[in-house]
């Protein structure tokens, strides 16, 4: 491969060479030094494209790198060793790439998972967790902060949709009987995305410590107690005290921005790695 990609660089300066001389009769200091550059450039240029750094980022697979010639091994290639194409399998069933199939809610999820963690880190620096200040710190984000109330409301907009694209997208599953064997590990693994997504959801909704959040987390936490006989022990561990307060605060933000998001992530690589090792997405009903 690296033979086609320098044999391509030095015809083309070859070729400057050979012009050069044609003319060399009327101006030949001229025409020399102008080969002379020409010599250096050429030189420099197999210098570089010779050195270990050049080789190490434009290896083999490489989408900068040329000479590969379009073989069905050579395409193979080029998927295995680029991070980026890997992604994708060498092939692709037709029906797979169809929108109207999966209608890309799976992709749809990920993408608001994403937004949301970019979103999130903007909020983060204008946030603290702690009763007294998390409220006003959200009416300071909305009124005085560039783009503040733009970001917070794409937050929570993101946030809903995602937990509207998963369900879509279960139910989409459920349609096709993508459910099924070899699929029923990723439906497992499908089901315990739509709970992190779900309490991810719930812890960020208790955040801005106003009224509705701090109602609608009194009314969660005091159903979590009922559970049967390690009923309090649930709702003392959900609040981190016996009643709802800084702790909880503290509790459930770090829930929010850390371990839930960090979980998701690995049954997240879990779940596309499932999609391929299962031959791809299902095939039509
Ligand atoms: C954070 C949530 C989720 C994300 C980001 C996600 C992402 C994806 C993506 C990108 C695909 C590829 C095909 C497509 O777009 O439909 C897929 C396929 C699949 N997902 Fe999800 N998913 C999530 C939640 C779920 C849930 C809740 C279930 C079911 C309970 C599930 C079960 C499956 C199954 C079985 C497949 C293979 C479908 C097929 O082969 O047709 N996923 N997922």
């Amino acid at each position: 491969m690296a033979k086609g990609n320098g044999n391509g660089s030095s015809n083309g300066s070859a070729n400057g060479n050979g012009s050069s001389n044609g003319s060399a009769n009327g101006n030949g200091n001229g025409s020399k030094s102008r080969a002379r550059v020409g010599a250096v450039l050429e030189k420099t240029d197999e210098k570089i494209r010779g050195s270990q750094a050049w080789l190490a980022i434009f290896r083999p697979g490489s989408v900068y790198r040329r000479g590969y010639t379009d073989s069905p091994r050579n395409r193979s290639y080029v998927i295995m060793n680029n991070v980026l194409y890997h992604l994708h399998p060498v092939k692709v069933k037709r029906h797979a790439v169809k929108v109207s199939y999966t209608l890309c809610l799976g992709g749809l999820s990920f993408f608001l998972f994403m937004l949301l963690t970019v979103t999130g880190i903007f909020l983060m620096f204008f946030y603290r967790p702690t009763a007294t200040s998390a409220w006003s710190d959200i009416q300071t984000l909305e009124t005085a902060v560039a783009f503040g109330s733009l970001v917070r409301n794409m937050h929570r907009w993101a946030a809903h949709l995602m937990v509207l694209a998963v369900f879509l997208h279960m139910c989409r599953v459920f349609y096709h009987g993508a459910y099924k064997s070899p699929r029923e590990f990723n439906w497992v693994i499908g089901v315990i995305l739509l709970t992190l997504t779900l309490l991810l959801s719930f812890t960020g909704y208790l955040l801005p410590w106003d009224q509705l959040a701090l109602w609608a987390v009194t009314v969660g936490t005091n159903m979590m107690g009922y559970t049967p006989v390690f009923g309090g022990s649930v709702k003392y561990v959900l609040l981190g005290s016996k009643e709802i307060g800084n702790d909880t605060l503290l509790r459930w933000y770090v829930l929010h921005v850390l371990l839930f998001p960090f979980v998701i992530v690995i049954f997240m690589a879990v779940h596309f790695w499932r999609v391929r090792k299962d031959g791809g997405i299902s095939g039509p009903l």
